[in-house]
């Protein structure tokens, strides 16, 4: 039975909207996608040839199996970091080439760029920028490099850490500013959970952001790189579907006009390779930094099987104690988790 027209466009958008996901490998799975619609393979393998030869598809040979990918228009220009103007690039440079995507992704992108843009010109002591931008029939991305010194290595100097990916905890927990008479340390925090993906690449090491829509909880991968770039490279992602908007965004943080004053710290986080467990006074203490910035501090155990009693005392039992008016939230605790925190704390309910 030949497919009806509705179905056909339902393959259709199904097979770029798998293709354009973030989360694509690149691999489609034509036995589910015909199962899934109830026609023969051969159909949706004749679909996925007529869209190749469209080109809204492009396949590769990958050893035995074929991947996919859609096409991409890129384009790229160098920026005098002096004087630059981040309103302005975006709309000579970058507003028309996004135009024909949805306008809550066109949004958050425009937020998210002027705010990266605003960084590399003003925290990066980098003499050129390089802005780029590309889009696909699923997607608008963009991403920005500079040459300077570095965002982890730069937080690290400020905050005395010693570690450089110890600033991602700085960047995660937000209103982290070296420069606090002009920033208030919110562009990075809300970029990278306005889009789909948010990468931020600096020496050899390279922080991922994904999955940050609603209260989900942020995602966190980190990635060691073969080679040494210098400066910073930041790049952005946002799906044509993506629905939450930037006021969204906002009010999950800063609820009701009343100013950033709630964060969402993924404790994982203290120490990116999962190898040193979570036991210390001193974790509690990097962890606690700058925390009493806010109101409300949500404690993401996401990831973390156990922790020690002098970390949890330092949290639940000294900190908590010292700044009552503060309000911390444990939440994905395992039961040993929960039960530390009783042990310290036998008033915390967890
Ligand atoms: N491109 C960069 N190069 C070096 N440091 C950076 C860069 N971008 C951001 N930073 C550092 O990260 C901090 C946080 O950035 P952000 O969240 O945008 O807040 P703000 O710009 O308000 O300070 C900055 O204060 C700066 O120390
Ligand atoms: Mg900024």
């Amino acid at each position: 039975m030949p497919l009806s027209k509705i179905q056909r466009q339902n393959i259709i958008t199904e097979i770029i909207h798998q293709i354009g996901s973030p989360s694509s490998n690149g691999f489609l799975d034509i036995d589910a996608l015909a199962a899934h619609y109830g026609v023969s393979k051969q159909s949706v393998s004749r679909i996925l040839s007529e869209l190749q030869a469209e080109n809204r598809v492009i396949a590769e040979t990958a050893g035995r199996k074929k991947k996919y990918t859609l096409p991409r228009e890129e384009i790229e220009r160098d920026f005098p970091a002096a004087g630059l103007s981040e309103d302005k690039v975006f709309r000579e440079y970058i507003s028309a080439f996004i135009a024909s995507a949805p306008e809550t992704p066109r949004r958050n992108f425009a937020y998210a760029f002027t705010e990266m843009l605003n960084n590399a010109a003003e925290h990066s002591e980098s003499e050129k920028i390089t802005v780029r931008a590309a889009k696909t029939e699923c997607y608008i991305e963009f991403s920005i490099r500079d040459y300077g010194v570095g965002i982890f290595r730069k937080i690290a100097q400020a905050m005395n850490l010693e570690d450089d990916t110890h600033a991602f905890l700085e960047l995660a927990k937000g209103k982290f500013t070296t420069k606090p008479q002009n920033h208030s340390g919110e562009g990075i925090f809300f970029s990278a959970k306005a889009g789909d993906i948010f990468l931020i690449r600096c020496g050899q090491i390279a922080m991922t952001v994904s999955g940050s829509t609603r209260d989900t909880g942020s995602k966190y991968l980190f990635k060691a790189m073969d080679t040494l770039e210098p400066g910073t490279f930041v790049n952005f992602r946002i799906q044509n579907d993506h629905s939450e908007t930037l006021a969204e965004v906002f009010d999950r943080y800063a609820p009701d006009g009343n100013g950033f004053v709630k964060t969402h710290i993924p404790i994982r986080l203290l120490e990116h390779d999962h190898i040193m467990p979570i036991v210390s006074r001193s974790q509690a203490k990097r962890l606690l930094a700058r925390v009493e910035k806010f109101q409300s501090v949500t404690l993401d155990f996401d990831g973390v099987p156990e922790i020690g009693q002098g970390f949890a005392d330092e949290i639940f039992r000294v900190f908590h104690n010292n700044h009552p008016e503060i309000e911390l939230i444990p939440i994905n605790c395992t039961t040993a988790v929960s039960n530390m925190i009783r042990h310290v704390c036998p008033s915390e309910s967890v």
